[in-house]
């Protein structure tokens, strides 16, 4: 596998390195304190593309791959993890099953507005009783002449309360041995779709997340998304592109907490000297840079898969898992090398700390990682 960047996919991890200094890490402490969601961001990562990275640019899109994406969303993640969430819903989780599977009208209509950041999207799987096990969702979809009702609630959807579409899933077919799913779009402002306030989570503050609720919702024929009874297909091919945005993100925390840690460790003293050059410190920031280098390696080959359309179920499962724990043990050793600093809120490690433990859970548990890298090994 060749990993030498080429110019264009420097070029954009530059300009996304760039403008996260600049512009996004210096308001990442306010954010989290204040819990607000960053527009301003938002509205600025619409202008420079990174909200609709792999569309094609007839429909809105910067047309670029997927490794350029993983490239940004670490950047950004580094900077701020509300951010790069917030960004790694639009692309993978909305515009990414919209471009695959939507109807010309869908990406004429739907996807174009989002990929250009104009509006922006959601993804409805997760419900208040299913989450790890998706298929068993309450949502129905019931056919009725000229389009669908559905009924039932969605939770934990990033982006929802500001989001003009969700990407939601619902039962539509109950008769066979195996329930059938289908995918809907439902704008904002439907009959019907409301949602609850947002919810108050241990990190991501500026990602807001809320409850959804579909109550006698009608939707037209053309909201499906896919074939009818194969939405739970759309989901879960959805998710191996998702998981690959996450392992980013959990890169772009795990980044951040070493580049302040080896600075902090150079700068206090202890025992007459640096901390840098006590032999328990080198040692934490070595396992810290291995670990890290790993789970971008990991990644990488996984969005490399995916861009020349090889299977890569297991790979971003195995690059999810791999780096998202490695996020969380990186943000735990960089509390620990700032002593007491590390615990207090003046300093960004615990911030890290607390945005990399997500990252173990949404867009499937570390457990469904490993079930689902289990199952494409036991299939051989
Ligand atoms: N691509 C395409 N199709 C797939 C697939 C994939 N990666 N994985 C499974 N399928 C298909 C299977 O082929 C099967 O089809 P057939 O019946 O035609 O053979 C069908 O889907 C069912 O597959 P399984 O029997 O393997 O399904 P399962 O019920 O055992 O569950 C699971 C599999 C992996 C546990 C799945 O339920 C799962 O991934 N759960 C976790 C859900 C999750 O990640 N939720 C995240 C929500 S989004 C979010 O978190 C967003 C956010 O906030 C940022």
């Amino acid at each position: 596998m060749d990993f030498d960047l080429t110019e264009e996919q420097r070029l954009v991890r530059d300009t996304a390195r760039d403008f996260a200094a600049r512009e996004i890490a210096p308001k990442a402490s306010e954010i989290d304190k204040s819990g607000r969601w960053p527009a301003e961001i938002v509205s600025r990562m619409a202008e420079l593309g990174f909200l609709g990275m792999a569309v094609p640019e007839e429909h809105g899109g910067a047309g670029l791959d997927t490794l350029s994406y993983a490239l940004v969303m670490e950047e950004i993640s580094a900077a701020c993890a509300s951010s790069g969430v917030i960004m790694s819903v639009n692309n993978s989780l909305f515009c990414d099953p919209l471009n695959k599977y939507g109807s010309p009208s869908l990406k004429n209509e739907i996807l174009t507005p989002v990929a250009q950041g104009k509006k922006l999207g959601c993804f409805g799987l997760t419900e208040p009783m299913s989450g790890s096990d998706a298929q068993t969702m309450a949502t129905s979809g019931e056919k009725v002449s000229g389009g669908w009702v559905l009924n039932g609630a969605k939770n934990w959807i990033t982006n929802g309360p500001h989001a003009d579409f969700i990407l939601v899933f619902a039962i539509t077919d109950r008769s066979g041995p195996r329930v059938k799913h289908t995918a809907f779009v439902v704008p904002k402002g439907t009959p019907g779709y409301t949602q609850a306030n947002p919810d108050h989570k241990l990190g991501i503050h500026g990602a807001h997340s809320c409850t959804v609720f579909f109550e006698n919702c009608k939707l037209p024929d053309s909201a499906v998304v896919g074939n009818v009874g194969e939405g739970f297909k759309v989901a879960m091919s959805t998710l191996d592109g998702g998981r690959i945005g996450i392992a980013s993100q959990a890169l772009g925390i795990a980044r951040a907490a070493l580049d302040v840690s080896v600075s902090y460790a150079k700068e206090r003293k202890s025992f007459g000297v640096p901390i840098a050059q006590h032999q328990a410190i080198q040692f934490m920031l070595s396992d810290m840079a291995t670990e890290l280098d790993a789970a971008r390696l990991l990644t990488w080959r996984a969005a490399t898969m995916k861009d020349k359309g090889t299977k890569h179920t297991m790979q971003s499962s195995e690059a999810k898992l791999y780096a998202s724990e490695a996020a969380t043990r990186i943000a735990h050793k960089a509390i620990q090398i700032h002593g007491g600093y590390g615990y207090s809120t003046e300093f960004p490690v615990e911030r890290h700390y607390r945005d990399a433990r997500i990252t173990e859970i949404y867009e499937g548990t570390s457990e469904i990682q490993r079930i689902v890298i289990a199952a494409s090994l036991l299939k051989g």
